[in-house]
């Protein structure tokens, strides 16, 4: 590396407010056991804290771990501070995320997300490769998180009565919230640090948007017109679809800037986004141009873009929520919370007083809640609580949850995982216990209904075929359809779609793909992303190999296999079968809820309507949707095998 850029860096990394206070923070996490440490997003907190550790000595007797909600963070921050120590990525410092790992036994400091520390802990309840444990982001109360808490809290406490290695843990947070923390933990001594924090002028608009991507866009204009006004612009929206619409129509209008305007740049930010494209929303624009940053809610505090001095907030996030009476899990745009609106502000201020454009009235404001549920008690927990067994938790109840989730959603996933075959009751103790095929099902990364589908596809003799499409799935969609191209990408298209549904279609997709050997103009020609073809081959090699470890073996139908692929859907998705109550309607199987073939489908123009089908998702938007949907018959068994 250019000693010139090792330097500014280190420059950069003494200017920042956490700086002044390293020795302080390093007092008081060498003694105490447990810390909350609380300050403004931007302090510093994720990149130096684990580095003052490290640089102290203090997690010399094995390994510091920071965890992450967010992949896109965990992988971003990971080579930050391997630029910033100057190390390869996967030496010193490295990342561990799923299907992803860089890390090695030479690592010292591990950004991980909290999903893959659980998944360590599954081997290793006491995390004992492990000195320091850093929960960062803890406000996000994502469910892994919230399960860590009692996971890591439990380690601490054996790891010290049986006198081993001793068990620091931090909680970090960006909000104040620290009390709850600090009690769960013990008393755990609440650190804060002094941020840098300007003035935000809050504007709302006067009526209700119709459509906020639309304001979006006039709003961005606007600001960028103004040339006294100097900065980079945030804009916060929902997801990867409306990100890349408002980008093409900001790209659309760039070309008839008059020629006096200052060049405008926009970049996208969302977690399925290449890491590269990611690292470039954090260098300064070309020739002074002004930024326009296009984000998730990822920018909301696990990630920090220098020069911001605009917020555009759309107001709405895409959140999970879940409905324990009809037992499914929606991802679904959801308003903000006052707090997420606030923190969303405050990104404004950082390094000068700057301004946040809410789009929406100050009354629906008033409305919103104050804070976001944690998501333990607005999601599934069917793949939690098989964690928690495979943990060797046996007694649910009875965990240590920070906030419990409510016994009904308890209830239904344990009813889930029983009729999934993943768990018995246990007759010695109180509780219940994995089966042999629940405790094969827990080393899977997938959902406990996909990690039955591809255990129970050997009996279809279509194991292989099963592999493909779960790999396929696993990914975000590798269909594209650019707005100007729109008829051709859909004709092209026309040659891979399958009579019998989605996941068919994925399968002839991937072959398709495999019998050129990846090629790239072919990915062009056919309108597939090859990136996320590249990644879909990844998860496919890593799911062949955990099915090797565990015993399974896969078996291929060939090309007759169309029926036993849906066959083995049924087998782990057979809460997700729906039937055809007319005109396009359909009744999920059960809980008769009504929902609809997404139109993405490749069934959804067909006719007459399939009068059974099974899918891998709902998403709620203006109707309840069912997406990946495949044909089945209704008289195959729905009920699903006996536990073995
Ligand atoms: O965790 P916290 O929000 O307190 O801050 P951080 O993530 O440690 O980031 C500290 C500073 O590092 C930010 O203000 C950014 O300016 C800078 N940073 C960066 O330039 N590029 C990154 N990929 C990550 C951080
Ligand atoms: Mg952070």
């Amino acid at each position: 590396m250019a000693e010139c850029q090792r330097s500014l860096l280190q420059a950069q990394r003494k200017a920042l407010p956490i700086a002044s206070a390293r020795d302080a923070l390093l007092r008081e996490i060498r003694s105490h056991d447990c810390c909350v440490v609380v300050g403004e997003t931007g302090s510093g907190k994720t990149t130096q804290i684990p580095q003052y550790i490290l640089e102290s000595g203090l997690g010399r007797k094995g390994c510091v771990g920071v965890t992450q909600p967010r992949r896109v963070a965990a992988v971003s921050i990971a080579i930050r501070v391997a630029l910033e120590r100057c190390c390869p990525l996967g030496q010193e410092v490295g990342y561990s995320v799923r299907f992803d790992d860089k890390s090695s036994p030479a690592t010292k400091l591990k950004y991980l997300t909290d999903g893959m520390l659980l998944r360590e802990a599954i081997s290793d309840p006491l995390l004992s490769r492990y000195s320091v444990i850093l929960l960062d982001e803890a406000h996000e109360r994502t469910v892994h998180t919230d399960i860590l808490f009692g996971v890591v809290k439990t380690a601490q406490k054996i790891r010290s009565e049986k006198q081993l290695k001793k068990l620091r843990i931090i909680v970090m947070s960006a909000t104040l919230a620290a009390e709850s923390f600090s009690n769960y933990f013990n008393k755990a001594k609440i650190l804060y640090i002094q941020g840098r924090q300007f003035p935000v002028e809050i504007f709302y608009t006067a009526i209700k948007q119709q459509d906020y991507t639309h304001a979006t866009v006039t709003t961005v204009l606007q600001l960028h017109e103004d040339s006294e006004k100097k900065g980079d612009i945030l804009v916060f929206l929902t997801g990867r679809e409306e990100i890349e619409s408002v980008n093409s129509l900001l790209t659309l209008c760039k070309v008839m800037f008059p020629s006096d305007w200052l060049d405008m740049i926009v970049f996208p930010f969302y977690a399925a986004l290449p890491t590269k494209k990611q690292q470039d929303a954090f260098l300064p624009a070309r020739g002074g141009a002004r930024k326009v940053i296009l984000s998730t809610n990822v920018a909301e505090t696990s990630i920090t873009i220098p020069n911001i001095r605009y917020v555009v907030d759309c107001g709405m996030v895409k959140a999970k929520g879940y409905n324990p009476h009809i037992g499914l899990d929606l991802l679904s745009v959801q308003p903000v919370s006052k707090a997420q609106a606030r923190q969303r502000a405050g990104r404004a201020g950082r390094e000068a007083p700057g301004a946040c454009y809410r789009l929406y009235t100050e009354d629906y404001f008033a409305e919103l809640l104050n804070d976001t549920v944690p998501e333990i008690q607005r999601s599934s927990l069917s793949s939690v609580i098989l964690q928690l067994l495979a943990l060797g938790i046996s007694n649910i109840v009875e965990f240590d949850f920070m906030d419990p989730p409510s016994e009904e959603s308890l209830v239904r996933a344990l009813e889930q995982l029983y009729l999934l075959g993943a768990i018995e009751t246990d007759s010695s103790e109180e509780g219940v216990k994995l089966t042999a095929l629940g405790l094969k099902m827990a080393q899977f990364p997938l959902e406990p209904s996909l990690a039955k589908t591809l255990l129970s596809a050997g009996e279809h003799g279509c194991g292989v075929e099963i592999v493909n499409i779960v790999s396929m799935l696993s990914v975000d969609s590798v269909l594209f359809t650019p707005q100007d191209k729109r008829e051709r990408a859909l004709e092209s298209r026309r040659k891979f779609v399958s009579p019998d549904g989605d996941h068919l279609m994925l399968l002839k997709i991937y072959r398709a793909f495999k019998s050129v050997k990846g090629n790239k103009s072919w990915c062009h020609e056919n309108f597939i992303h090859m990136r996320h073809m590249s990644t879909v081959m990844d998860v496919r090699r890593q799911l062949t190999e955990l099915c090797g470890r565990v015993g399974v073996e896969l078996g291929t139908g060939g090309a007759e296999c169309s029926e036993g692929v849906r066959r083995a859907l049924i087998g782990g998705l057979f809460m997700n079968i729906a039937e055809h109550a007319g005109e396009g309607k359909y009744l999920t199987h059960k809980t008769r809820q009504q929902v609809y073939i997404h139109p993405s489908s490749c069934l959804f123009h067909v006719k007459p309507h399939p009068p059974c089908v099974v899918y891998s998702e709902l998403v709620y938007t203006s109707k309840c949707y069912m997406r990946n949907v495949s044909v089945v018959e209704s008289d195959w068994s729905t009920t699903p095998t006996t536990p073995r």
